[in-house]
């Protein structure tokens, strides 16, 4: 656990802190002992820490809470921006732009205000090329690759570089977005059954998830790594959803895309060697052990 610049418990505003994601991270930080403040729209009723209900695209109100609210706290020391419609077609494009895109630009004005330097935020797998109709270039797929094809992940890229420009404004300030597979949580484990008979039901990512346990591991990683500047990474469990072989699904369904290396038995087609190289990242969950 990292201690804010007062030497004091270090203080993580989490947007998004009710959602799928959100539940699981500010409870893996609490538990590490970050003194953690979950700031959404919508309660989590089982989340008995800190909370203050927000509405991201009122910029007055990401302001305040960046800053600080009345006797509840007086400073942030780093923000996890989870917040955002968190997948293509739930609601109409431009509304999907509109939240994101307002949303995001908000909490890096409003820290940039607050003088935050540390932002760990979620982008997204789909800036990868998801759901492949086109396939890409070489597999396994990894942080060079930048081809949002939905709205959503526009948004994503968008944001991925907005970052870099936040960046490049304030040499102190670290941005990290990770770019999250699809965020599973122990229920869902059972319905991995109905994947299992046909390779093409998740070959739009590959057959890669994310383990929201796992997602909330790299996100501690990511506000520990010191580095100033604006990076990206991939963050997929290093196994796939599946038990065939990715060699075998890979013949059925995607013969003709190069390998960049040679892929492990159960291998997804997402790459996340640099999150681990880089960030420390160990990914300790799998599926398997939950069927
Ligand atoms: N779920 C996935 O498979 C997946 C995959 C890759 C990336 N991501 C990204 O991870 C993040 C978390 O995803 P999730 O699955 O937990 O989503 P979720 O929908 O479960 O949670 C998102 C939370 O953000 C809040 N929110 C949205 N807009 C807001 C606003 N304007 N003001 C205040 N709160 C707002 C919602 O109330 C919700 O609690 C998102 O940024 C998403 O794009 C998710």
């Amino acid at each position: 656990m990292a201690l804010g610049s007062n030497g004091q418990r270090r203080r993580i505003a989490v947007t998004g802190g009710s959602g799928k994601l959100g539940r699981v991270v500010v409870r893996h930080l609490a538990d590490r002992g970050d003194e953690v403040v979950s700031l959404d729209r919508t309660p989590d009723p089982d989340w008995d820490g800190a909370f203050v209900r927000v509405d991201l695209t009122d910029y007055g109100q990401v302001a305040e809470v960046l800053t600080g609210i009345d006797d509840r706290y007086d400073r942030i020391d780093a923000v996890v921006h989870l917040a955002a419609i968190p997948a293509p077609g739930l609601i109409p494009n431009a509304a999907t732009f509109a939240n994101n895109i307002t949303s995001s630009f908000h909490v890096y004005q409003a820290a940039k205000l607050a003088n935050i330097t540390k932002i760990v935020w979620a982008s997204s797998e789909t800036v990868l090329g998801l759901p492949f109709d086109t396939p890409p270039d070489y597999l396994p797929v990894d942080e060079d690759v930048h081809r949002p094809e939905s709205t959503y992940s526009l948004v994503k890229h968008l944001e991925e570089t907005m970052a870099v420009q936040f960046c490049r404004w304030n040499p102190e300030l670290s941005m990290i977005g990770l770019r999250f597979s699809n965020v599973m949580v122990p229920a869902d484990y059972a319905g991995f059954e109905d994947f299992q008979d046909d390779p093409t039901v998740r070959k739009w990512n590959y057959w890669s998830y994310i383990d929201a346990r796992d997602g909330a591991a790299a996100v501690a990683c990511a506000l520990d790594h010191d580095q100033p500047g604006a990076d990206v990474f991939v963050i997929a469990n290093p196994d796939s959803v599946m038990r065939t072989p990715t060699a075998e699904l890979l013949a059925q369904v995607a013969p003709d895309v190069p390998l960049r290396r040679e892929l492990g038995e159960h291998e997804p087609g997402l790459d996340s060697t640099k999150a681990r190289t880089v960030l420390g990242w160990t990914p300790q969950h799998s599926w398997r052990d939950h069927v």
